[in-house]
């Protein structure tokens, strides 16, 4: 009996050693297999976002094959190479830098689902999707209209309550449906290959990108900092729409319908800025017509943002951005408008594609785009799994914040923009800030709500029977808005914006929109403008570029504090340089609304009965009628 005990446990001492030994603890060892991983993963990425440009700027099936078998290659090398690095005994390592990169090569996303039968059916899953979206077109008499420019520009410029509502619907109505059973089963696949990375659903992987324990509670408490900002923007933009399409349309007490706020999904309402612009008669900072009128073209934006960015000593775009990418819709062919940046990861090829109009908005867009470039092109030096933003929402921020600078009047001006002398008072301050808070304030509880949806469809909390109805209450919640049209579960409105069916986490735009006033903040103080903060333009000034720069360089090698930390001086995430930037707004919309009457907020209801007619007064006067018999009835008993 001793001698048997005795042998077990010697085997099992052997066995464990030898596991334990089987683990390499050489770090110089492991220094090797990181450079060769990086060789390989510079060929198998690349090749893969080729493939993808080829597909995305030029859609048809014989691309589409192309891609779709890119993007399994690059997956299969990513699995292999993680199984690989699992052979290194990366806790008895001494080097933060090299323990960050073990770690980050964890995060293998689809390439995780060890199935190769749902890999492949995922990976087409996701090309098909993204094509329903790209090629999604609206019948309109012998007309189809596409979604940019015709959809776009249709929702931006008219004011006919019943075309909007057209419009609205027909976008819905083109690819929500078909759209809807693709993605209960993407969702299905990818949550289970995100569970086999050990993750319990796919929006719990993508919030470990933030590397914060405490991310969702930190994303409450900045969204309570501006919600009252919001509120009173809610409220004053719904009384001005009420002014214009009449009472009976838009109820002071009730959520806004969706169609009216110049975006196919109100998320950000400058384009009705003339609606409800403060104080009319004075200079406005409209400058789409502006450009029109001076011959822009696409080109020339692209230009104009560079010119912006050198301007702080950053780095310009490369010779190669300018010929491959692809900045004004082809004509002939079929292809992926949404506009993206790109890194091709051989540290060369960066390219932007897009489907340039001349307008404000997409000079804004052009900055944001190029933004990203920047960021490719300030750590294209860093091993592979470190060529990421310090978190998502940093990548966002960059171009954003830059366009702070650039929406200024002062520097609209100075590129020749704004014409004669600028008016320079209260109240045009108070206009450009209603036209920025239209942008700003308005996007963030829309940032905000798509990933809360996207949480619960992926953790089970939204069911697969209930997604339209649950994305509704979701909307209204946080935005105050209903769809203007019936709506039910044999449609699908969450998969009508691009980040969905596209398979892109959308919180990183929320938190974006915060962190870019605390940079453009620490920018305009290192640049040494003095003042209020929105009317900073840092324009020219290398301390500002400095700044930037030093943070962009380190791309996701520190954890996202340090990268903050490099630029703002502080390490957490806050909305105070937003709250400062529209604090004379703010003080106005609540002065305004006040003496007006108008109250925030609105009356909940369910958004399946929002096209149901109103109460008229007789119906009222007999339901109160109803009430005050029942309460009689009650008090005689
Ligand atoms: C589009 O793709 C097809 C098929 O791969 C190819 O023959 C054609 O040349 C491409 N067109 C352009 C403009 O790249
Ligand atoms: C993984 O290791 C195997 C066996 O050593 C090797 O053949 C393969 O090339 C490696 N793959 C990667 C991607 O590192
Ligand atoms: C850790 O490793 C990185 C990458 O190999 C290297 O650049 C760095 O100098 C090392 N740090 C220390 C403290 O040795
Ligand atoms: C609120 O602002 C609007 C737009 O500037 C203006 O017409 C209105 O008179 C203001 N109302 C009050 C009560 O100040
Ligand atoms: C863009 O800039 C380049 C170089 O600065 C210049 O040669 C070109 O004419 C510009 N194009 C436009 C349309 O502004």
């Amino acid at each position: 009996m001793a001698r048997a005990s005795f042998l077990v446990v010697f085997f099992l001492v052997a066995l464990c050693n030898s596991r334990a030994q089987a683990l390499i603890t050489d770090e110089e060892q492991a220094r090797q297999w990181l450079d060769q991983y990086n060789s390989l993963a510079e060929h198998y990425y690349s090749l893969a976002e080729e493939a993808n440009w080829a597909y995305e700027t030029n859609i048809n099936p014989q691309n589409q094959q192309a891609q779709v078998q890119a993007s399994l290659n690059r997956d299969k090398f990513k699995k292999e190479a993680y199984d690989n690095s699992t052979q290194f005994d990366v806790n008895s390592f001494t080097n933060e830098t090299v323990k960050r990169l073990f770690n980050k090569m964890k995060n293998i996303g689809n390439a995780g689902l060890s199935d190769q039968t749902k890999l492949n059916r995922l990976t087409r899953l996701l090309a098909d999707m993204k094509q329903v979206y790209s090629t999604g077109k609206v019948p309109d008499g012998d007309r189809e209209l596409v979604f940019e420019p015709d959809l776009t520009n249709e929702l931006a410029n008219s004011r006919d309550y019943d075309r909007l509502q057209f419009i609205w619907k027909g976008w819905r109505d083109a690819v929500g449906p078909t759209l809807r059973d693709m993605y209960k089963e993407y969702v299905t696949l990818k949550n289970e290959a995100i569970g086999e990375l050990g993750y319990n659903d796919v929006g719990d992987y993508w919030r470990s990108w933030y590397e914060t324990p405490t991310f969702e509670d930190d994303l409450e408490a900045l969204w309570q900092e501006v919600r009252p900002m919001y509120l009173e923007l809610h409220a004053y933009v719904r009384r001005r729409l009420g002014e214009f399409y009449g009472k009976d349309k838009i109820d002071e007490n009730d959520p806004i319908p969706a169609h009216l706020l110049g975006n196919m999904w109100s998320q950000q309402w400058n384009n009705i800025y003339d609606l409800v612009e403060p104080f009319s008669g004075k200079q406005r900072i409209d400058v789409t017509s502006a450009m029109v009128n001076k011959g822009w073209d696409a080109l020339r934006m692209f230009n104009e943002s560079e010119q912006f960015f050198t301007s702080l000593g950053l780095i310009p775009m490369t010779p190669d951005f300018w010929r491959d990418s692809m900045i004004v819709r082809p004509e002939g062919r079929e292809v992926v408008c949404y506009a993206s940046a790109w890194d091709f990861y051989n540290r060369r090829d960066f390219r932007i594609k897009m489907c340039t109009e001349v307008t404000q908005d997409d000079l804004q867009t052009v900055h944001h785009e190029m933004g990203h470039i920047e960021y490719f092109l300030q750590y294209k030096d860093q091993p592979v799994p470190f060529r990421d933003g310090a978190n998502p929402g940093f990548h966002e921020a960059v171009g954003d914040c830059l366009a702070l600078s650039v929406s200024t009047p002062k520097h609209l001006k100075e590129i020749g923009l704004i014409d004669g002398v600028l008016q320079e008072d209260d109240e045009a301050d108070i206009n450009y800030l209603m036209k920025q808070a239209l942008e700003k304030i308005a996007f963030l509880p829309f940032a905000y709500m798509m990933d809360q949806w996207r949480w619960k469809v992926f953790d089970g909390r939204i069911t697969p029977d209930n997604m339209n109805q649950e994305w509704w209450k979701l909307r209204q919640q946080y935005q105050g808005i209903v769809p203007p049209v019936k709506r039910d579960e044999n449609d699908f409105d969450p998969g009508c914006k691009f980040h969905i069916p596209a398979d892109v986490p959308y919180i990183r735009y929320f938190v974006s929109f915060i962190v870019q006033f605390q940079f453009y903040e620490a920018m305009c103080d290192a640049s040494g403008h003095t003042g209020p903060l929105y009317k900073c333009d840092f324009y020219r000034s290398p301390e500002a570029g400095q700044l930037l720069g030093d943070m962009l360089k380190l791309g996701s090698s520190r954890p996202w504090p340090e990268a903050m930390e490099a630029i703002t001086g502080r390490r957490a995430m806050s909305a105070a340089p937003l709250v400062r930037y529209f604090e004379p707004l703010t003080t106005w919309l609540r002065q305004n609304n006040t003496d007006s009457g108008t109250k925030t907020g609105w009356t909940r209801f369910e958004p399946w009965t929002s096209s149901a007619p109103k109460m008229t007064g007789s119906a009222m006067a007999t339901a109160l009628i109803c009430v005050l018999c029942c309460l009689f009835s009650r008090l005689m008993i």
